[in-house]
């Protein structure tokens, strides 16, 4: 029988292989579009992207999915949200989330992650997934280390 791997298990093997992707003097853009693909690729949500801090709005960076928004305002949406309020937000159904924005009529559940340098926003990781309630702690913790990782490669690029 086959032992199923835990998140923390996930993360865990994922987290190295963020940090090497943003090691070396690499073209910023690609560095960020690698890490989208090695978050999808390991785990594989519906939509899974960048939102770059942009004067008093979010702006689309690297993404794997169906199109999604250019711009989203400070304090707009799941991902405004957690810009505003600087903090992980878990939404379990974006239908209960008052002022989600739909992208895609797909996305049933969310998590945002906003990437902090010197203690200020610079940018939000959006996750969506098909299924309700795809999202808990252990994401939540693993998906802020990766913000960790990827504040210096955001910080006064956008
Ligand atoms: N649902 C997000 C918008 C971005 S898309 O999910 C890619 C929000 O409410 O901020």
């Amino acid at each position: 029988m086959h032992k199923t791997t835990s998140k923390p298990e996930i993360y865990s093997s994922l987290l190295p292989q963020i940090a090497a992707l943003i090691e070396g003097d690499n073209p910023w853009i690609g560095v960020m579009a690698n890490v989208v693909a090695a978050l999808h690729e390991t785990l594989g949500h519906f939509w899974i992207g960048l939102y770059l801090v942009c004067g008093d709005e979010l702006h689309l960076g690297p993404f794997q999915g169906p199109v999604a928004c250019y711009r989203i305002k400070h304090g707009r949406g799941v991902c405004g949200a957690a810009w505003e309020r600087e903090e992980t937000i878990v939404v379990d159904d974006v239908e209960e989330f008052p002022g989600h924005i739909a992208c895609s009529s797909q996305s049933r559940s969310e998590i945002v992650v906003p990437i902090k340098s010197d203690g200020r926003v610079v940018g939000v990781i959006d996750i969506d997934s098909r299924k309700l309630s795809a999202f808990d702690d252990d994401d939540r913790r693993g998906l802020e280390q990766v913000a960790e990782l990827l504040a210096p490669v955001i910080e006064g690029k956008a």
